[in-house]
């Protein structure tokens, strides 16, 4: 059997062109930046193990492009430019739980806490994308139980387990967070507690009032999730979205941000699910979305809707989210990755066991054993997924 294109979820940004007019200066700023790290790394105090992380972080940023292994660290442009927002004291910290999220997915390392936590505000969403889950009833009918929103007390919980641990952090996965009831007080309660705070969000809901708590709660990354620059093609991909709307919305978010926030950090990017190259003329959409929000990006599409009816596909390659993220369900559910959508794979529920103690417990171990050992095809909907 001929196995299908894999999804390397590790390199699944396909594109990202920023409009930061003095690109070049600030990615030499960073280098220095890094440059001085490492002059003075031994005298910060620093716990050894991230002393250790950190001189092989440093160690493989020396590498040059042609000379790279698939495990050498190195800075995608993305990366430049949150370090460019990030203070010098934050560095250090920055750059150790970067590498753990680029690096122990492909060395499979393990410590006490993933390098990724997907908080989910909720699982419900007010559009039907074409190339989304959210098209398949079996997750959508409140009948089979996968829909619902989290309550404030858990997203609390949750966040004090991973505080001091965890750096990145999105708040949001399998529904748009902005139609969650508390949201805003779960963006105050993370605001300031973590270096990669980000939101994906399809903007519908985004007022003056969500657009204040967002700006508020220093975030890293916002994403408007658009995939379109014409309410024709937004229409056809975006299912129940309302082109118009949603681009006033970002607009006005940028003028607030501009006008009430000059010193915000937030970085704003448009997103789009490379899912149709004959719909979707990237030049024209990096072009139109680039007037209104720091970076305009592409990613893989992931043919994740159709997860459990996908057939067998023989890739037996591992699947790198089992070291690099874990994302935690309205209800509680953790679960290894979204492409499991129907949680068939979830390793516990963190109302019953600390978050940590799921990541590096049995059912998880399972899982991982499995994968390396060459045994995903016997696992549902690991047989049918195309990530590694
Ligand atoms: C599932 S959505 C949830 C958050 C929010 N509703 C939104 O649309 O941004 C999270 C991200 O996944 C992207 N996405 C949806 N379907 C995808 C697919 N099949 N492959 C890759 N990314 C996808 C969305 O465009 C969005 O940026
Ligand atoms: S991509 Fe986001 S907005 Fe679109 S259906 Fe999926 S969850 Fe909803």
């Amino acid at each position: 059997m001929d196995t299908p294109p894999l999804y390397r979820k590790g390199e699944s940004l396909q594109s990202l062109v920023g409009r930061s007019p003095n690109r070049l200066r600030e990615l030499g700023g960073a280098r220095s930046r890094l440059d001085a790290l490492e002059v003075k790394i031994a005298s910060l105090g620093l716990p050894s193990t991230m002393l250790g992380v950190l001189n092989r972080a440093l160690s493989d940023l020396k590498v040059s492009q042609g000379e790279r292994s698939p495990s050498t660290f190195f800075l995608r442009p993305h990366v430049f430019e949150e370090i460019e927002r990030l203070d010098d004291k934050d560095l250090p910290r920055y750059l150790y739980h970067r590498y753990r999220y680029d690096v122990f997915p492909t060395t499979k390392e393990l410590d006490g806490y993933p390098p990724c936590v997907q908080i989910e505000p909720t699982s419900i969403c007010n559009f039907r994308c074409v190339f989304c889950f959210q098209t398949d009833p079996l997750l959508t009918l409140r009948k089979h139980g996968h829909a619902g929103q989290m309550s404030l007390e858990l997203f609390k919980a949750i966040v004090d387990q991973i505080e001091g641990h965890v750096e990145f952090v999105t708040m949001a996965s399998r529904g748009e967070p902005l139609l969650t009831k508390n949201i805003e007080q779960m963006l105050a309660y993370a605001s300031g507690k973590f270096l990669g705070l980000k939101m994906n969000t399809n903007a519908t809901f985004l007022d003056e009032k969500k657009a204040h708590a967002i700006l508020q709660a220093e975030l890293n990354t916002l994403v408007f999730s658009a995939d379109a620059a014409d309410a024709e093609t937004y229409a056809q991909l975006r299912i129940n979205g309302d082109f118009d709307k949603v681009m006033a919305n970002i607009k006005r978010f940028k003028q607030i941000k501009e006008r009430d926030y000059p010193n915000s950090r937030l970085i704003t990017r448009v997103s789009g699910v490379a899912f149709d190259r004959e719909r979707q003329d990237h030049q024209a959409i990096e072009a139109f979305w680039g007037e209104y929000v720091d970076q305009v990006a592409f990613v893989d599409y992931n043919p994740w809707e159709n997860a459990y009816s996908n057939t067998p596909n023989g890739i037996d390659e591992a699947c790198s989210d089992l070291w690099r993220r874990c994302f935690v369900w309205w209800d509680g559910k953790m679960n290894p990755c979204d492409v499991d959508y129907r949680s068939f794979l979830c390793p516990g529920n963190v109302e019953d066991e600390p978050l940590s103690e799921i990541w590096t417990g049995k059912g998880y171990a399972t899982l991982r054993k499995n994968h390396l050992e060459v045994q995903r095809q016997s696992l549902t909907p690991c047989q049918g997924c195309v990530s590694v």
